[in-house]
Formats: C-alpha cells, structure tokens, sequence
C-alpha cells in the first residue's frame, strides 16, 4: 500500500529528495549523484542545468521513479517512491508523474491521439474528451490529433508529448531537455504552452535545460556539477543563469 508521511507536506512541498547518490556500476563505477538533496514547493518551475554528464537526467529520472537511487530517499506529493514496491511505483507514476523525453518517445504506428491516450489506457482510466480536447486546444494541435507522428513537426510531436505527459492531470511533470531537439523558437513556443498548461493545473514543473533563457523563466534555477547541486537561484535572470554556470566551469 502507498501511505503518505504527512498530509501537510503533501500540500506544501511537491518533491523532496533527501541526501540522493546513484552509482552506475559497470566495468568502472560512476558517480552520477553525489548526495542531492532538494525540496520543490508545488506549483513551482524550476530549471535544472549544469553541465553534459553533470547529473542532470540522472536526477530527473531518480526524482520521477524511474530509476532508482543507490541511497537517500525521494518523496514526491508525500510518498517516498524509495520504499514502495515496484508495481506500486509503476502505478504511482501513472497517476501521480508525468514525463517528458527529449526525443518525443512517441509510438510511430499510433496515431498521435492513440499516443496521448496510452497512459490512459495504461491505468485503465476512460478519456475524458473535453479534457483532452482542451488540453490539445492549449497546446495549439488540435487539428493534428488523427496523424501518425511521422506526419508530424518536431514542434507538433513534442506538443504530443506534452499532452500525454498531462493527459493523467499528474501533480508533477519531469521534462528533460524537451525542446533540446527544436529551433529556438519552437522550443520556447513548446515551453510556454508547457507552462501554462501546468500553471492552469497547478502543476509542479521541473525542466532540464542547456538555454539560459529557459531557465530564467522558471522560478529556481538548480545548477548540478559533477552530480552535486552547487547552486541556487531564486527568481533568476538569464544574466544570472549564464554567469553561475560560467563560473562552474
Ligand atoms: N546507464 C548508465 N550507465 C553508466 N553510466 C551512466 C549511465 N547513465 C549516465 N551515466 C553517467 O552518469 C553521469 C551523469 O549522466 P547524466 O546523463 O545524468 O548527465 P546529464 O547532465 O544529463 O548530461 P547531458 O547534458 O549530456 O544530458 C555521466 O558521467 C554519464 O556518463
Ligand atoms: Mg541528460
């Protein structure tokens, strides 16, 4: 069973992770996370940079429960995922996470609306079609809802992407690099109908990005090195953002 530690927590932080390590063991271990420790409020954006090998996809991936840590724990809307057992997890994620990918991830021989539905599916929930329509409405590809995603922009896939992140209304949305793969200006397209879908839900968002300009357009900025966090920035501008990360180098 899925218990929650405290019901006060719940509302106020969305994520916590205590003291996180991952260690990929291979021929030689790698100390992707080092102890990362961080608490997110909900209905917070926060950035995630640092950089290439600094830990960034690691720590999303530990923090969605989709890998798991080595050591420390992650609570996320008051259940530590570290402690459930693994159907238990799948099915809390289901519910409670939504992921977006860098590369879409979308399933070719499905139309993009079948896409958008799978989670659905998954859980064994009915669409609700005003929902789902709005939320298609929002992202601006409504009318693209019948194509396979071959027939689809970069631009238009990971809007996709974005709908079957929301599709579950998930009280936390982990994006790694999800407009890595776009022009500038379709990604910070992408990005803004990101937000504000999740900020009409009330939604936690965390974003990995390598562009200064995302970044500053979230409410904290977490700079990672080396698979430590080293940095904060509360309410940052792209200045800020650009200077913490130079200095880093
Ligand atoms: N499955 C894996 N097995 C072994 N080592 C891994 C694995 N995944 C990542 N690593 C290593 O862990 C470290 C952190 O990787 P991670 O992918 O989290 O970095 P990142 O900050 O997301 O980088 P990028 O900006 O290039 O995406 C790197 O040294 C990487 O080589
Ligand atoms: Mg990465």
């Amino acid at each position: 069973m899925v218990s929650a530690t405290s019901t006060t927590e719940a509302t106020a932080t969305a994520v916590r992770l205590v003291d996180v390590h991952k260690t990929y063991t291979g021929r030689e271990p790698v100390h992707a996370l080092r102890g990362v420790s961080l608490e997110l409020r909900a209905g917070s954006v926060t950035a995630v940079v640092g950089q290439s090998g600094s830990g960034k996809s690691t720590l999303l991936n530990c923090a969605a429960g989709l890998d798991t840590p080595s050591q420390g724990s992650v609570i996320v809307s008051g259940h530590d995922l570290t402690s459930l057992r693994p159907d238990d997890l799948t099915r809390f994620r289901r519910e409670h996470i939504g992921f977006v990918f860098q590369a879409y991830n979308l399933i070719g021989h499905l139309t993009a609306r079948e896409n958008l539905r799978l989670p659905l599916l998954l859980s064994g929930r009915a669409p609700d079609l005003v929902w789902e329509a709005s939320l298609l409405d929002q992202l601006g590809v409504g009318a693209l809802a019948d194509r396979l995603p071959g027939e689809l922009s970069g631009g238009q896939a990971q809007r996709f992407a974005i709908a079957r992140a929301l599709i579950t209304r998930p009280a936390v949305v982990f994006a790694d690099e999800p407009t890595g793969a776009l022009d500038s200006r379709t990604g910070a397209g992408v990005l803004a109908a990101l937000r504000e879908t999740a900020s009409a839900l009330g939604q936690t968002v965390v974003i990995v990005t390598h562009d200064a300009t995302v970044a500053a357009a979230a409410d904290r900025v977490l700079v990672l090195a080396d698979g430590l966090k080293v940095d904060e920035i509360d309410a940052p501008t792209p200045e800020q953002v650009t200077a913490r990360l130079l200095a880093r180098r």
